[in-house]
């Protein structure tokens, strides 16, 4: 399973946000896009599922493939990439009206077609793993952010997606749920998902990267694996690195 972005150029009106974007990843890779705030972090990982449409360029991912200089995506290619490639937004999106169950098992059920009964084991068997048994019948809003991040990312699980796209997975959370965070990102690691997170915290990204983008004003600046950090190629990269701490 990979990504291969390839020449990709975004446009909000005339104003072009993404320049001539190429990055890849494969399974198991855990993709960290840093850059200073405005760099274009947020439009580059949401277009990987076009919830953001580039005016030109290629996306394969886990096997969608789109020319987006050429067709725009018809409904069933989309809901395939929405199912596919799962989003974790920073302001988790939960349903505030549903149960962490119900908000679990409601597109797998709606969307996928799949029977209630395995649905919700399947939703309790996640919930166990991310360390949230005994929340079932809770709401959102009665947890904590760092419990309402969790419940985010096991919504994202139950699509079994192949890709894993967070922004800012642990902006405002304290270290200690950042910590769990980090630590659920190394799980899913293991089981060969591909994640792209997008952070501007440095040691969160450096706990979990194997692939590292940095990015400022709309452009890719330096690739590289997690030795990036300690020899960055660019004086930029090495800028960010020494002012983020
Ligand atoms: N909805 C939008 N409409 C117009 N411009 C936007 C919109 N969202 C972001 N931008 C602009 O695109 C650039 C990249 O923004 P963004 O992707 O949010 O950066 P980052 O996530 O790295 O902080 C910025 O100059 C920002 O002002
Ligand atoms: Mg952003």
């Amino acid at each position: 399973m990979t990504i291969s972005v390839k020449n990709l150029n975004y446009f909000y009106g005339t104003t072009q946000a993404l320049f001539d974007i190429n990055l890849t990843a494969e399974d198991g890779d855990v993709l960290v896009l840093l850059g200073p705030s405005g760099a274009g972090k947020s439009t580059l990982i949401r277009t990987l599922n076009l919830l953001e449409v580039p005016k030109s360029g290629e996306l394969i991912i886990a096997n969608n493939k789109f020319d987006l200089s050429v067709a725009t995506a018809n409904p069933k290619q989309m809901r395939r990439l929405r199912q596919d490639v799962g989003m974790v937004f920073q302001q988790y999106n939960l349903w505030p009206h549903l149960t962490v169950l119900e908000n679990l098992i409601e597109a797998p059920v709606k969307i996928l077609g799949l029977d209630k009964q395995s649905a919700v084991q399947q939703a309790l068997e996640l919930l166990q793993r991310l360390r949230l048994a005994d929340f079932e019948d809770r709401f959102p809003l009665h947890l904590f952010g760092g419990q309402q991040q969790r419940v985010a990312i096991a919504r994202a699980l139950m699509m079994k997606p192949q890709v894993l796209l967070f922004d800012e997975p642990t902006a405002a959370l304290d270290p200690e749920i950042t910590a769990q965070i980090v630590s659920i990102i190394q799980e899913l690691k293991e089981t060969g998902i591909i994640q792209v997170i997008v952070t501007h915290e440095v040691a969160v990204a450096k706990k979990v990267a194997t692939k590292v983008v940095y990015m400022e004003q709309g452009r890719i600046i330096e690739k590289g694996d997690f030795t990036s950090f300690d020899k960055p190629q660019t004086e930029q990269f090495k800028q960010y690195l020494y002012h983020s701490h």
